[in-house]
């Protein structure tokens, strides 16, 4: 079992359930250049104007002032993050602020390739690449691109510019890449990454998700011990939604069961759409504005928006969800009508 973390001595602030404000996902941009079938099944979607994304200057500004609410955790995603121009100035800016103490990306890696080097000089501290098969002809079937063996340059890449911290992030869908668990730990060696099984979730535009693609947590651990042999659990650290166990060799990797055991209770997490709406959850159905506040210049109420909005914070999103199941309500989570009136439901413009 997960502990609550304890609250933080700084700022104090903690929300309804006791959780502390720690980590921030930051989306850069609302395009990505994949269009994987679980996060972004459509060709075309309601982009948000290019006149309300946030410049990097206008997001350093909110991630200070969201570290003075106990953030020191930044994330940056998209949609795919690196298709915004110069991503390493906005790096480059937040490793300016003394109290952010971890700095990840989370990215499809087509782009990886040609910006590996530059964000390690900008200074990243890690970097997650999502990939859910080794196989092209899947990958082409998975994401409507036929980019695989660019995706596995640009991990390849990672470890020659010297990038710390490689996490190789895999959607499980049962019937789909199942079979691919093993050969998955096997290349994760190969690469110095760390290997993250996610249970299939039933977030946003996610339209093909249902409840029997999941293949679980344990579903996953049984495959995995049919071919290592016994696994033992790596001890728990605080908030992370993985949860890391240990194979016979030595071999580490991580599963995200999201689905199946929710870590709500222990959810430190909020996220800034590129627009500069702040959620606080994944599955929220609303934001807080901190673009409109900011663009006046009104700090204060952007200070004041935080602090309510966390300290009033009820949400347990995938708790809620699994609940469902139970009445047999549990399929698409936002209707297709509803997501092209409000974009910032897709998971794709929340960040991932
Ligand atoms: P670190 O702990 O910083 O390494 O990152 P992480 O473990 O949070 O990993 P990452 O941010 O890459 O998230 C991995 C996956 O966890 C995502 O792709 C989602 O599938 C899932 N996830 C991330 N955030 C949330 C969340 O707020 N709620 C739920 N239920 N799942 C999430
Ligand atoms: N279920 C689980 N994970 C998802 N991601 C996107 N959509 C889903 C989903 N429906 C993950 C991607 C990527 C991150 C940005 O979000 O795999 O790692
Ligand atoms: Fe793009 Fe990532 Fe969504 Fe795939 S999961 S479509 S790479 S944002």
């Amino acid at each position: 079992m997960k502990t609550v973390p304890a609250p933080l001595t700084g700022s104090g602030l903690v929300d309804t359930f006791g959780r502390p404000l720690r980590s921030v996902r930051v989306s850069v941009t609302d395009r990505c250049n994949l269009r994987c079938q679980y996060c972004m099944p459509e060709d075309e979607y309601a982009w948000l104007p290019r006149e309300t994304l946030l410049s990097f200057e206008e997001i350093n500004v909110l991630v200070g002032v969201l570290a003075e609410y106990g953030v020191d955790k930044v994330r940056l995603t998209g949609g795919e993050p690196l298709l915004r121009r110069d991503l390493p100035t906005l790096i480059r800016l937040l490793r300016g602020q003394a109290s952010i103490r971890d700095i990840a990306l989370t990215t499809n890696g087509m782009l990886l390739e040609e910006q590996a080097e530059s964000l390690c000089e900008a200074g990243l501290h890690r970097i997650t690449v999502s990939l859910d098969t080794l196989r092209p002809d899947r990958f082409h079937t998975l994401t409507k691109r036929d980019m695989f063996d660019r995706v596995v340059s640009g991990i390849a890449r990672v470890n020659e510019v010297g990038l710390q911290g490689l996490k190789i992030d895999t959607v499980v869908i049962k019937g789909f890449n199942d079979d691919e668990i093993v050969p998955l730990i096997e290349y994760g060696k190969t690469v110095n990454g760390e290997v993250r099984f996610i249970e299939y979730m039933d977030v946003g535009g996610a339209n093909a998700w249902v409840k029997d693609k999941v293949f679980s947590r344990n579903d996953i651990l049984l495959r995995l011990e049919q071919a290592w042999g016994p696994i033992e659990p790596e001890q728990e650290h605080g908030s992370a939604p993985a949860q890391r166990f240990r194979l016979a060799d030595g071999t580490t990797f991580g599963i995200i069961p999201s689905t199946t055991t929710p870590f709500c209770a222990t959810c430190d997490r909020s996220r800034l759409t590129a627009d500069g709406f702040w959620y606080l959850c994944l599955y929220a159905r609303h934001g807080l504005d901190l673009r409109g506040p900011l663009r006046m210049n009104d700090l204060a109420t952007v200070r004041e928006r935080i602090r309510s909005g966390w300290r009033n914070r009820i949400d347990r999103g995938a708790e809620e969800r699994k609940r469902l199941e139970s009445s047999d309500g549990r399929g698409q989570f936002i209707e297709l009508d509803e997501l092209r009136q409000d974009p910032r439901l897709e998971m794709h413009v929340r960040g991932g």
